[in-house]
């Protein structure tokens, strides 16, 4: 028998995502495990990085840093890993360069070379159990502290990964249209065994990673990644029922499909800096949170201008609207650490309501 996990003692992320009232506005920070961090750096010292992500006690300990650090202020944990581990799994190549981020020594290079080397069948639970596992001990270790999101990349940026970026992403669109869909297909299968396997193992929130989103217009994004992020929170949802766990977009500057992505089932999403709070609750109309949005580099300035902007950017969203607070995009590196306590002070304070408005 398998043990059961730990009650919860905080679930107001969860409730929010679904449109439940909470007594106050939830707060986490994308990217929260990490560089800024110097318990982690001191882990990322000794062990390489996807050695972390692959050793369970590791992942484990790095997710739980920051819920540590910022006891009582942050109101989820996200495990430790990474969007490109989908990419490994299909038999592609990447390796994490300290200081400088990912590579990719063999990128797919046309279509003949992915039908040879893309990993024909992917059994998730071969090739990324060390991320269910992963989340299992850290739902155990979080002992309910705080919910567990869990996530991956989404198909358009997974795809630009492992073709050699954006131009040759773009060329492959034009230069190989079906092919192109075929390979986001693909990637989107496996995409959807994962996040499956993440919630069996312990995920209670999901967030889908579409962060290169913006670097297409309104008509391609329609093509190559609405409809896929709109296959993977059907199926997940098909396989797990509606109800299960609340799944959350992120599709990083595609303001333009706001209205879209409010409408094809996820229950929040996440935005960018790049869209007015007051625009992006009037075109969501209630329909899904809304998660986000602070500018990241705001907490690269002083203490009293991250508490000025942060409080803006709470009220902006204000106290009827479905919210999530957040930043924009991932913490930046150099971020002072009192910074980050600053920030999620402030949401505390600000986003503080009473239930019966
Ligand atoms: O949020 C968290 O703290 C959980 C862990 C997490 C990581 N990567 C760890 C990581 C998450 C959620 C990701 C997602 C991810 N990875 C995305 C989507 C989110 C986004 O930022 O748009 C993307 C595009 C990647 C790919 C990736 N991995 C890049 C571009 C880089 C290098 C630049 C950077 O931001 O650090 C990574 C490396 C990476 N992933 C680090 C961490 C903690 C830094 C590793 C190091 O240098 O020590």
């Amino acid at each position: 028998m398998e043990k059961p996990f730990p009650e919860m003692k905080n679930d107001l992320i969860l409730r929010a995502a679904r449109g439940e009232e909470t007594e106050r506005v939830p707060v986490w920070i994308m990217r929260q495990a990490g560089r800024y961090l110097p318990e982690f750096r001191k882990v990322s010292a000794e062990y390489d990085f996807f050695t972390i992500c692959r050793t369970p006690e590791l992942a484990t300990k790095v997710t739980i840093q920051p819920i540590d650090r910022y006891d009582g202020l942050l109101d989820a944990a996200i495990i430790f890993s990474d969007i490109l581990v989908v990419p490994q799994a299909l038999g592609i190549e990447v390796v994490m360069l300290p200081g400088k981020g990912p590579h990719f020594p063999n990128p797919i290079v046309d279509p003949e070379d992915m039908h040879r080397r893309l990993k024909e069948k992917v059994d998730v639970h071969e090739d990324l159990q060390y991320v269910f596992d992963a989340l299992t001990m850290t739902r155990h270790a979080l002992n309910g502290r705080v919910p567990l999101i869990g996530f991956a990349g989404g198909p358009w940026t997974l795809m630009t990964y492992m073709v050699e970026g954006a131009e040759k992403a773009k060329g492959w669109i034009h230069k190989y249209p079906e092919e192109s869909q075929e390979l986001l297909q693909r990637i989107t299968d496996v995409i959807v065994d994962y996040l499956v396997g993440q919630v069996r193992a312990g995920a209670q929130m999901l967030q889908v990673f579409e962060s290169f989103g913006g670097d297409l217009g309104p008509d391609d994004f329609d093509r190559l990644s609405l409809p896929y992020l709109t296959q993977i929170v059907e199926r997940v949802k098909y396989e797990l029922g509606s109800d299960a766990v609340p799944m959350t977009i992120f599709a990083k500057g595609s303001f333009y499909a706001l209205d879209s992505l409010s409408s094809i089932g996820y229950d929040t999403v996440s935005l960018n800096w790049t869209i007015d709070p007051e625009d992006a609750i009037e075109i969501a109309q209630g329909r899904v949170t809304l998660q986000g949005n602070l500018e990241p580099s705001v907490l690269l300035g002083s203490d009293q201008e991250i508490e000025v902007e942060t409080e803006k950017m709470v009220r902006r969203f204000g106290s009827s609207t479905r919210y999530i607070a957040n930043l924009g995009h991932g913490i930046l590196p150099s971020v002072r650490l009192e910074a980050v306590d600053v920030f999620l002070r402030t949401v505390h304070r600000v986003g503080r309501r009473s239930v019966a408005e």
